[in-house]
């Protein structure tokens, strides 16, 4: 997983702005709702890459690298690492791009892996076909 680069890596799955209501008491938006963003982002690119939907199973590695704070773009860039018979891993950054007149810096970055569902939420077998595509 790379962190602190200068350029995201992967693609834009999610973009949104960091509001009041995501802040914590010193004015900094919660890490959790950084996570729950970085989730939505993997769960898009693993339910179109699989195509179908997917939950997530696991979160292995996570690091904050600097704070978000209200007003922030914040847009979540995700890179399929690998693909196994039910599982998706992804590696998640965050990337804050606010101001336009400074380059973009990265947030934060994480490892998650999701597992291909049907639609009672059993696990199903990513097909070859798919696979292929990776
Ligand atoms: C997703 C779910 C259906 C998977 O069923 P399961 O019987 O537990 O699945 P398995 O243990 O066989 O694991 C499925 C795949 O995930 C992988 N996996 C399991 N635990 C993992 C972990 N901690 N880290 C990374 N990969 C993991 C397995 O290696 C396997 O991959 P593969 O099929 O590509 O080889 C089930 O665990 C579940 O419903 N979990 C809750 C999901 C959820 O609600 N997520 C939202 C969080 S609130």
């Amino acid at each position: 997983m790379q962190q602190q680069v200068n350029k995201p890596d992967g693609t834009l799955s999610l973009q949104t702005i960091a509001m009041p209501a995501d802040t914590n008491w010193s004015g900094d938006v919660f890490g959790g709702w950084i996570v729950s963003q970085m989730d939505l982002a993997g769960a898009i690119h693993a339910e179109r890459f699989s195509k179908g939907r997917c939950a997530t199973i696991a979160i292995n590695q996570m690091s904050f690298l600097v704070p978000v704070k209200v007003g922030d773009v914040i847009s979540c860039y995700t890179k399929i690492l690998k693909v196994g018979s039910t599982s998706i891993q992804i590696q998640i950054e965050v990337w804050n791009s606010h101001d336009e007149s400074r380059p973009a810096k990265q947030v934060t970055a994480g490892l998650f892996t999701f597992v291909a569902v049907d639609l009672e939420g059993k696990k199903r077998v990513i097909p070859e076909s798919v696979k292929a595509l990776f």
